[in-house]
């Protein structure tokens, strides 16, 4: 039998060291955040990038069909039965009216919600869950501004645990609330916002003995990391200029950053990319603090259309400020308006995103603007929800909005006949001529 690798988790607060099959959620000694020690990888950067290049094929069922796991020996070694839908795997796109719209030709569209159950968080949770199973937990918990808890009450029931959610009442999308009852979680609607439903949940799951699976875990963050090693792999481990990502809790920027330091320690990558951090205006405590380099950290009240973002205390924040500084990251804020724009752009191109995952090609359009961003830059803009977790925001844009936005595409009600589908035909033309005159 191969020996099996040590992996630790660590505080990064005061260096408290746990073994792998601990079930604190953070440090016992400080209540730091705790993050996964690998040892270097024991072979050659050729050979392991041959390994992984060769599990790309996904034959088999499983895990072998992973995105996630294809990348096991550096997200969790020691994990003998992966609790696997199977996630990741997912594009990277390119789309003419997308990199115009952002001013930036090598603009790429690596398309996260795409996973199983619509959103990025299936990477995290695939790890989350299966590491709750392997130290025998009674059940998981989760805050949630609506993806995670879809993902999480996804997996607890692959997983045959049972799941404990807690969302803002009334401010989380319709598709991921819908889809959270549907995968059988328990659902508590909280009178409160998405901050306070986490300080509920981390005390909840301490006087309960839940395993807590939101991103402060750090089994979460090791999946994360591998959007980031997928991309690399995508092109063919040569870094773009830069990786822009929505921002909200801070958690896949802190995976980002961890993902950019270890394959760069490792050698599966020679340069390091620069992550830009996108949030929303009224949601941008993370922004304020680049202002002033890092010096405050600020805590606000938030308030957004990207309701997956509406985050007013980010709790990665320190590893956020960490991968931020490793990657001489930029952190960029954008208005609603600016999301729900470069929203309109993306669907129409025939991509679909959900608002939040927007803010990161209009916080690439306005470093383009700005010059941070040159615009031959190949940049990779995350996009980290599908385009069905929000019909809520789609129909308000599209449908009821006053004025009418430039892009929504407003459908008309006509009587059943031919000559009003005529009617409707004839004024298209001549409103596009109009256009083109
Ligand atoms: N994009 C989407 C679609 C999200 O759902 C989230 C976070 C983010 C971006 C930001 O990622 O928090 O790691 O900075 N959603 C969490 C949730 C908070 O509960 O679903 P982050």
């Amino acid at each position: 039998m191969p020996p099996t690798p040590r992996v630790w988790q660590v505080c990064a607060a005061c260096a408290n060291r746990l073994p792998d099959d601990d079930a604190a959620p953070q440090c016992p000694l400080c209540g730091g955040l705790l993050e996964i020690e690998h040892p270097a990888p024991n072979e050659s950067v050729d050979s392991l990038r041959a390994r992984f290049d060769a599990r790309c094929c996904m034959t088999g069922v499983g895990a072998a069909q992973s995105g996630v796991w294809r990348f096991a020996e550096v997200v969790h070694p020691n994990a003998s039965h992966p609790v696997t839908y199977p996630e990741g795997n997912t594009p990277l796109l390119s789309r003419d009216a997308v990199s115009a719209y952002a001013g930036c030709t090598g603009l790429l569209l690596k398309h996260e919600g795409m996973n199983p159950t619509g959103s990025f968080k299936d990477r995290g949770m695939t790890v989350g869950v299966t590491q709750a199973k392997r130290i025998g937990t009674r059940a998981v918990a989760c805050a949630s501004t609506g993806n995670t808890s879809a993902s999480l009450a996804s997996y607890a029931a692959l997983a045959g645990i049972p799941a404990l959610v807690f969302v803002p009442a009334g401010q989380i999308a319709l598709g991921k609330l819908t889809q959270t009852l549907a995968y059988g979680a328990r659902t508590l609607l909280v009178r409160g916002d998405f901050d306070a439903c986490l300080t509920l949940v981390r005390e909840s799951s301490e006087r309960l003995g839940i395993y807590l699976l939101n991103s402060i875990n750090p089994w979460r963050l090791e999946g994360q990391k591998t959007i980031l090693f997928e991309l690399l792999q995508q092109l063919g481990w040569d870094p773009p200029e830069w990786i822009a990502l929505p921002a909200g809790n801070l958690g896949n920027t802190a995976a980002f950053g961890k993902a950019l330091r270890e394959a760069h320690a490792w050698g599966l990558i020679q340069r390091m990319p620069r992550l830009l951090a996108v949030q929303a205006e009224g949601a941008s405590p993370f922004w304020q603090s680049f202002q002033d380099g890092f010096a405050t950290r600020h805590r606000i009240k938030a308030e957004t259309v990207a309701t997956a973002i509406k985050i007013g205390d980010p709790a990665s924040y320190d590893r956020g400020v960490a991968a931020i500084r490793l990657s001489n990251g930029v952190v960029a804020r954008v208005t609603d308006v600016e999301i729900l724009e470069a929203k309109a752009v993306i669907d129409a191109a025939g991509v679909g995103c959900e608002p939040a995952s927007a803010a990161s090609v209009a916080g690439v359009r306005q470093l383009v603007s700005s010059g941070v961003i040159r615009a031959s830059d190949r940049v990779v803009a995350i996009l980290t929800g599908h385009v069905l977790k929000d019909p809520g925001a789609l129909q308000w844009y599209h449908q009821a909005q006053e004025p009418i936005p430039a892009r929504a595409n407003r459908p008309v009600e006509i009587d059943a006949t031919l000559s009003a589908v005529e009617r409707v035909l004839e004024n298209d033309t001549r409103g596009s001529e109009r256009r083109h005159a």
